[in-house]
């Protein structure tokens, strides 16, 4: 995403935010097509991500096309007004394809082989099923490139979802090749993985393998370049399928949908983001009241605050959880618009019209089995005329916050590998956990990756920053020792890039600027809690800090023999850095957030009153500012007092409502 390049849009008309879904009207017989139109027109439809999963409708079979069905649906389309987001389609490859090529079917670690009859059963690095893929790209590209009705293209879909890992021998062979590139000579790998260990030297790349089961801890450094290789490689198939649609179409930008979402982590969306043209992402809600706000955050982060697309999320239930709830009244208009007041210009669904057949049936869409004349279309509808009501905001970056987040996909993968002092870390609830208590505390929050440009910040908060090179850690200490103020956790500045540990005493890379040392790691058991001196508790970890300089203060001590400072905070040229080890969660670090923020000259933005219970989220663009007021409660909030004009919801903001205020 070097220059973002947004959707291609009829000239001439308002901007506006699109609305949309994936369309699948392959899946249904021509008469419906029509009264999909007709409903589209009714909901204010203006985009349809098409053919993601049609290959082998436009490829029947090696030597066979068919592509009558999809000119005249794109046809239809443009014909209304709905502008085409066009898959590339190689998401699911086609019986045919696999009966006559196995060899492009994952493996497991275990040695097994993923059958086809579900999707996405191919390996990323497969010569065979790229050769295929991109002859199927090239012949959409050369077909489609010139019609006016393509506003984007979809590069296969959420790529890695089902295949990200593959250990089959294409994969040894690419990842022998990637480590080859990384570490040039086979004494640079045996360095860097430390295989001195357990008699693992190698003599060769050609004796290296993928982590399959092993009889024991597979090698760190190897899990670690073995998560990292799997997501270049889904990137690699990316950039595969892009070159031929920039070569043969310019014009029309590229996206793909990423899944920023929960625990899904195959992918390091930072770095994919550099290869398209604007930021798509597919969210599905969990039961966590933040999760949704988190993930539209990180999304805004690796979209560096440009305007992004949200290409699925669901209008209800969906069929992949163990128990699949609908959305209650006022979710579906809160979801969709917190996605927006994070920088979504587009809001689109899986799918348009519920499926009668298929593993997917019995999850929601935008028409749902019940047809048109129901309470879940009447909502869809009314989202269209909410959406066509905030034209003004689209092509706003998100406003800068005062504090930002670090999220590091590698520390995540680092943080996270076995063999380590506990096994119930969890990086990314980490991460959620600062993300609450700072919103809970009035202040708006930007999640940034580790290359993102820190000088605006007054706070970065690092959580569990586990894998720092040092120029990362040069980074940090120049931007807390320039005037900000760094807020880092356990677990934090242990390792370099080759899972290293920093020698000298705990938390290594961060030693010195935080003036503590700890000499062991104390983790705590399962439910195991520790009380700190403040009135919180810790879990998950603690620490025997040692405080190493002198104008260290000590925010909070933990009330246990054996144990000292537990939350520290050091002066640092003209900013700080503080050092939080243990696990706080939300209810402690409320009780330690305003101090920080205090500390960094952070002003809550938030009205007292609606802390804790609202959400600010800012966009600013050519229009103005926008301010996003978001109810994570149950129960009506009353906005009086803020200022501006109400562009959608009003001063008395119903149960889990959003209202939309121009500054
Ligand atoms: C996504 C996928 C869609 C659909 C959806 C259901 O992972 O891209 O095709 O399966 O989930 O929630």
């Amino acid at each position: 995403m070097q220059n973002h390049r947004w959707l291609r849009t009829p000239d001439g008309t308002a901007p506006r935010i699109s609305f949309g879904a994936d369309y699948n009207p392959d899946q249904w017989p021509r008469e419906v097509w029509d009264d999909d139109v007709r409903l589209m027109k009714k909901a204010g439809v203006d985009v349809v991500s098409v053919a993601i999963f049609s290959w082998a409708k436009l490829q029947p079979n090696a030597d066979t096309w068919d592509f009558a069905w999809l000119d005249e649906l794109i046809d239809l389309m443009h014909d209304n007004g709905i502008g085409v987001d066009l898959a590339t389609a190689t998401a699911s490859p086609p019986p045919w394809l696999t009966m006559a090529h196995p060899e492009v079917l994952p493996v497991t670690a275990e040695g097994n082989t993923l059958s086809q009859g579900a999707r996405q059963h191919w390996r990323p690095t497969s010569p065979v099923f790229r050769r295929h893929a991109l002859t199927l790209v090239e012949k959409l590209a050369e077909r489609y490139g010139s019609h006016p009705g393509i506003v984007a293209w979809h590069v296969n879909n959420e790529l890695g979802c089902h295949n990200a890992y593959d250990y089959s021998d294409d994969a040894a062979r690419a990842f022998r090749a990637w480590l080859a590139a990384r570490y040039d000579t086979i004494e640079g790998l045996n360095h860097a993985w430390g295989t001195a260990f357990w008699s693992q030297a190698y003599g060769s790349f050609e004796e290296v393998l993928p982590p399959r089961l092993a009889a024991s801890f597979p090698n760190p450094t190897q899990q670690l370049d073995f998560l990292r290789f799997s997501s270049d490689a889904l990137t690699d198939h990316l950039v595969a399928e892009r070159e031929i649609l920039t070569r043969i179409t310019p014009d029309i930008p590229v996206t793909t949908n990423f899944m920023i979402v929960g625990d899904t982590r195959h992918a390091d969306y930072a770095a994919m983001a550099r290869e398209i043209d604007f930021v798509s992402n597919d969210h599905y809600v969990t039961q966590d009241r933040d999760e949704l706000a988190f993930s539209a955050a990180i999304t805004s982060g690796v979209a560096r605050h440009r305007p992004w697309f949200l290409m699925e999320h669901s209008t209800s239930a969906v069929n992949w959880q163990p128990v699949n709830r609908p959305k209650r009244s006022g979710e579906l208009v809160r979801d969709s618009l917190t996605h927006v007041a994070h920088g979504a210009d587009a809001v689109c669904y899986f799918q348009w019209r519920q499926s009668e057949a298929g593993a997917e049936k019995y999850h929601s869409a935008m028409v749902p089995h019940g047809g048109e004349d129901t309470r879940l279309f009447r909502d869809v509808v009314g989202l269209g005329g909410i959406l066509q009501g905030l034209g003004d905001v689209v092509g706003s970056d998100r406003e800068p916050a005062e504090v930002a987040i670090l999220f590091d996909w590698h520390s995540w993968w680092g943080s996270e590998l076995d063999s380590h002092p506990t096994e119930l870390l969890r990086y990314r609830r980490e991460a959620l956990e600062w993300w609450t208590a700072l919103v809970d505390a009035g202040v708006r929050v930007d999640v940034v990756p580790t290359d993102a440009d820190l000088a605006g910040y007054r706070m970065v908060v690092a959580p569990v920053l586990y894998s720092v090179p040092a120029a990362l850690r040069d980074r940090l200490e120049a931007y807390a020792t320039g005037g900000g103020h760094l807020v880092t956790t356990y677990f934090s500045g242990i390792v370099d890039e080759n899972d290293h540990v920093w020698l000298g005493g705990y938390p290594g890379a961060f030693r010195e600027l935080l003036g503590v040392r700890v000499e062991e790691f104390r983790p705590l058991y399962e439910g195991e809690g520790v009380a700190l001196s403040n009135g919180a508790s810790g879990s998950v970890w603690s620490e025997p800090v040692d405080v190493v300089a002198d104008d260290v203060e000590i925010l909070a001590s933990y009330e246990h023999d054996e144990l000292g400072a537990a939350v520290t905070r050091r002066p640092v040229g003209s900013g700080s850095a503080a050092y939080v080890s243990t696990r706080l969660g939300v209810v402690g670090l409320a009780r330690l957030v305003p101090e920080l923020l205090a500390g960094a000259g952070v002003a809550p933005e938030l009205p007292e009153p609606l802390r804790g219970s609202v959400e600010l989220a800012s966009r600013r663009g050519a229009a103005g500012r926008f301010d996003f007021y978001i109810n994570r409660t149950d129960e009506p909030v009353s906005l009086d007092g803020v200022a501006g004009a109400f562009l959608h919801g009003s001063a008395e903001l119903a149960a889990r409502g959003v209202a939309v205020v121009r500054a």
